[in-house]
C-alpha cells in the first residue's frame, strides 16, 4: 500500500532523465516489502537517492529497520553539483528506519558495515553484464536465506539506442532458477504507472528469493560469467577491482564461482597490450592496399 502523501512526494521530484525508478518499480517494491517485511536492507545504486527515500518510507510502514545504500560514486552522474544521495534530506517522513549513503563503495564493502543479515537486497548500480552478476555475488553471502533481492532495468537489454543497452539483469534472471524469480504483477504495474510518474517499459524489475542453499545459488548464477560480456570502449572490470573481487570469491564462495569469474575475465575482459602492435615498414601497394579492402582487412 503506497500512501497518498508518498504518491504526491514521489510525484513532485520525479522526472524521466533523473536516472530512477519509475512509479511501476515503486509499486514492486512495495509488494516486497509489505510481503517480507525485512529490517536490515541494502541498496547497491543510490545517485540521487530517490530510491533510498522510497524504500526507507516502504520500510517505515512496515515496522521499520536499517537502510544501507552503496554507490561507487561521490558525486551525482545526473548533476554532479550535488552529492550523491542529495535527496535523502528531504526524505519523506520515515520513522523508525536509519538510513546510511555509503560513498565510494561497492558491493565488496557492504560487510564492513552490516552486523547482521540482509533481508531485502535492491541492486541498481551498473547494468552491462557482468556487473549486476557481480553486485548479486558481492551480496549473495551477507544474504539471510529466504531473502529477497531485487533487480532493477530488465529491460535494459531491449534499448535500440545506441550503445545504450545493457544485458546484465537479464543474465541475472536468466541463470537464477525458475523456483527463485518474482515477476511484477501485472495489475500493480498499472496501478503504480496510474498513480505515479512513470516510463513506458512495463515489468523493469524482478526479484529472487535466495533459497537456503546460498552455495549452489552462487555456483548457477557463475554461470553468467561464461556468457558474453557487454561491450564496451574502456575495460569492462578494472583490474584492481577483479583483483579485490577475486579474493571476495575466494573468501565467500565455491572454487566453481572463482574459476567461472576468472575465465570471463580472460576471454572477454582481457589486459591491454603491453606494447602497440608494429606498425608495418613499408606500405602496401595499390593493388595489396586494393584486396585489403575488399577483403575487409
Ligand atoms: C541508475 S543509478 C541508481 C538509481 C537509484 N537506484 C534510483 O532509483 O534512484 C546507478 C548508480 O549506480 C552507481 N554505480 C555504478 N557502478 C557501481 C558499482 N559497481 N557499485 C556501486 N555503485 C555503482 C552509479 O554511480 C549511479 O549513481
Amino acid at each position: 500500500m503506497i500512501s497518498d502523501d508518498l504518491v504526491a512526494w514521489f510525484n513532485e521530484r520525479w522526472f524521466d532523465d533523473m536516472g530512477a525508478i519509475d512509479g511501476k518499480d515503486v509499486a514492486f517494491l512495495s509488494q516486497m516489502i509489505a510481503t517480507a517485511k525485512p529490517r536490515v536492507v541494502v541498496e547497491i545504486g543510490c545517485a540521487s537517492g530517490m530510491s533510498t527515500c522510497i524504500l526507507a518510507a516502504l520500510m517505515s510502514e512496515q515496522g521499520g529497520g536499517e537502510l544501507h545504500s552503496f554507490d561507487v560514486a561521490q558525486r551525482y552522474y545526473v548533476d554532479t553539483t550535488k552529492p550523491v544521495g542529495y535527496l535523502v534530506a528531504e526524505a519523506p517522513p520515515h520513522p523508525g528506519v536509519e538510513i546510511t549513503v555509503h560513498r565510494g563503495k561497492t558491493c565488496i564493502d557492504v560487510g564492513d558495515h552490516l552486523t547482521g543479515q540482509i533481508d531485502l537486497c535492491f541492486i541498481d548500480a551498473a547494468h552491462r553484464h557482468p556487473w549486476p552478476l557481480i553486485d548479486t555475488l558481492g551480496v549473495l553471502p551477507l544474504m539471510k536465506p529466504g531473502g529477497i533481492i531485487v533487480h532493477h532495468d530488465l529491460k535494459m537489454f531491449q534499448s535500440t539506442q545506441i550503445d545504450a543497452y545493457a544485458t546484465g539483469p537479464k543474465h541475472v534472471l536468466d541463470q537464477a532458477p525458475p523456483v527463485t524469480r518474482v515477476y511484477p504483477d501485472a495489475e500493480a504495474q498499472a496501478e503504480g504507472g496510474r498513480l505515479m510518474k512513470s516510463r513506458k517499459i512495463n515489468q523493469n524489475i524482478f526479484a529472487l528469493r535466495v533459497p537456503d542453499n546460498k552455495a549452489a545459488f552462487g555456483a548457477k548464477l557463475a554461470d553468467g560469467f561464461y556468457l558474453g560480456w557487454d561491450k564496451q570502449s574502456y575495460r569492462l572490470v578494472p583490474l584492481d577491482f577483479a583483483d579485490r573481487f577475486r579474493d571476495f570469491l575466494t573468501k565467500n564462495h565455491t572454487p566453481w564461482v572463482v574459476a567461472s569469474f576468472a575465465e570471463g575475465m580472460r576471454r572477454y575482459s582481457p589486459p591491454e597490450p603491453a606494447t602497440p602492435v608494429a606498425a608495418p615498414l613499408r606500405r602496401p601497394g595499390l593493388g595489396r592496399r586494393l584486396v585489403n579492402r575488399l577483403t575487409g582487412r
